[in-house]
């Protein structure tokens, strides 16, 4: 399934990611590097921070309460502040496009 990535620069890069990864390693396998992932995904860090298009939020996982106690840290939190380790990748979420959160 493909994934698109908005980086900090504005540039948007098409993945093709693989199934049953999170979107956190999708993106980190395809070599952006903005993601940090410091915690390694056990959702611990917020640094895998992006903005989901709203037209998915309605299918992706709800709101974990850690995911969301995390998220509070972003200076730029909004309604589709989501931790791309909480997500897992699959056709469901095929053309999923997403922004990366600031660097704070
Ligand atoms: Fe640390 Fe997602 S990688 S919270």
């Amino acid at each position: 399934p493909k994934l698109i990535v908005e980086t900090r620069a504005g540039e948007e890069r098409e993945i093709d990611g693989a199934a049953g990864l999170s979107v956190m390693e999708v993106i980190r396998e395809a070599g952006i590097d903005e993601i940090l992932a410091l915690c390694g995904g056990c959702c611990s860090c917020a640094t895998c921070h992006v903005h989901v298009d709203p037209a998915f939020v309605a299918l992706l996982p709800p709101l974990g309460q850690d995911e969301d106690d995390l998220l509070d840290a972003a200076s730029d939190r909004d309604s589709t502040s989501r931790l791309s380790c909480q997500i897992e990748f699959g056709p469901a979420l095929d053309g999923l496009r997403v922004r990366v959160g600031a660097d704070d």
